[in-house]
């Protein structure tokens, strides 16, 4: 395995937005510029701050034992967000004159992230990161397949890019959303309905992989699940000398199916989980989550999606072990 996984050094920055603009029904692309960030890998995250950084968090309430606040659900919904919100690392690239270039895919489902669709070029972003830590790249040519569902698909887009520049030719993507308009991408051509991977989608730095696209609904290429479209990729072309390495991320149900096939098909895949994140820094450990560990006496333990995540092997998640059944 490649170092990519590595813990590299954090930096808050405030960044200045490039663009932001409408990928699909629910989703903005923003760009942002700096002068200086470290060196990031693919699955690695940064915690956005989603308001204004000069705005005070919410008008001050008078507080005593004798005299309470009220405070009603528009008082409560007219907050800004206080806590900064975790977002994958959707791209990121350095110009010749050394500005780095940091990209995100972000969902509006919240007030952070109705903040985050409102920003324009000009405004600025307060960044914290690269945090976490990222996917491990094996160092053999085993054949790689990036599989993104949703909300999921940001991190591996930056996937796509560091396996291009690493030179890396055996490389399968395959995206899926519910419908076609919930697909965060550029389609260049159709993609194909039979799971057939074709030139489709446009991947950053142009990596020039083939892809399958899903869509639940049958409204974009093959209609059911990635998970659908990954076993019948592979009953037609995965049975070669050297398995697949399956790289996943997508909501939990997405991944809970993935550690079932993959486990069944035989190959070996690392699951980037989104739990939901107060700090993002390991003190708050809204994060945690339980990861095998031989040395204790119940064969387990709590580690920090934040910290030891939030990629992980697969078979060391104990809520994605295998199932009697399944
Ligand atoms: C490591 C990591 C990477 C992420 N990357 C991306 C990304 O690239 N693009 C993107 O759009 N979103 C991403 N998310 C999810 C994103 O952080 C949340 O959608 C965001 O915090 C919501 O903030 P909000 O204020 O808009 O909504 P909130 O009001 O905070 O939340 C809205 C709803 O979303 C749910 N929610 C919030 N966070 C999560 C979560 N982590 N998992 C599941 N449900 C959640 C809440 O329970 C609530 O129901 C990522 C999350 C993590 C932990
Ligand atoms: S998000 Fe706070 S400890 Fe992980």
């Amino acid at each position: 395995m490649s170092n990519e996984a590595t813990a590299q050094p954090v930096c808050a920055v405030r960044a200045r937005v490039d663009a932001c603009t409408l990928v699909c029904r629910e989703h903005v692309a923003i760009e942002c510029v700096v002068d200086a960030f470290p060196p990031s890998a693919p699955g690695q995250f940064l915690q956005l701050l989603c308001r204004d950084s000069e705005a005070a968090v919410s008008a001050l309430v008078e507080w005593s034992d004798e005299c309470r606040p009220t405070l009603s659900d528009k008082d409560l919904r007219a907050s800004a967000p206080f806590l900064r919100r975790p977002f994958s690392i959707a791209d990121q690239w350095s110009t010749p004159g050394g500005d780095v270039h940091v990209r995100v895919l972000s969902r509006a489902v919240g007030p952070g992230t109705r903040w985050l669709a409102r920003l324009r070029a000009g405004d600025t972003l307060d960044i914290t990161g690269p945090l976490g830590r990222g996917f491990r790249i094996p160092t053999d040519d085993a054949p790689l397949f990036l599989l993104g569902g949703g909300v999921g698909i940001p991190p591996l887009l930056y996937l796509a890019r560091r396996l291009h520049e690493l030179g890396r030719r055996n490389v399968l993507v395959c995206f899926g959303a519910r419908t076609r308009d919930l697909l965060p991408l550029r389609l260049v051509q159709e993609p194909a309905c039979d799971a057939t991977p074709t030139r489709c989608v446009e991947l950053p730095a142009g990596a020039p992989y083939s892809a399958i696209v899903a869509g639940d609904d049958g409204s974009v290429g093959w209609r059911g699940s990635v998970v659908d479209a990954l076993r019948a990729w592979h009953a037609r072309h995965g049975r070669g000398d050297h398995p697949a390495v399956v790289f996943a991320c997508g909501p939990e149900a997405m991944l809970k199916a993935v550690a079932r096939t993959t486990r069944a098909l035989g190959l070996s895949c690392q699951l980037c989980i989104e739990r939901q994140m107060g700090c993002g820094l390991g003190t708050c450990l809204s994060c945690v989550v339980r990861v095998r560990d031989a040395v204790q006496p119940t064969g387990w333990r709590w580690a920090l999606a934040c910290q030891d995540g939030p990629v992980f092997d697969r078979d060391d998640l104990l809520d994605y072990a295998a199932v009697p059944g399944a």
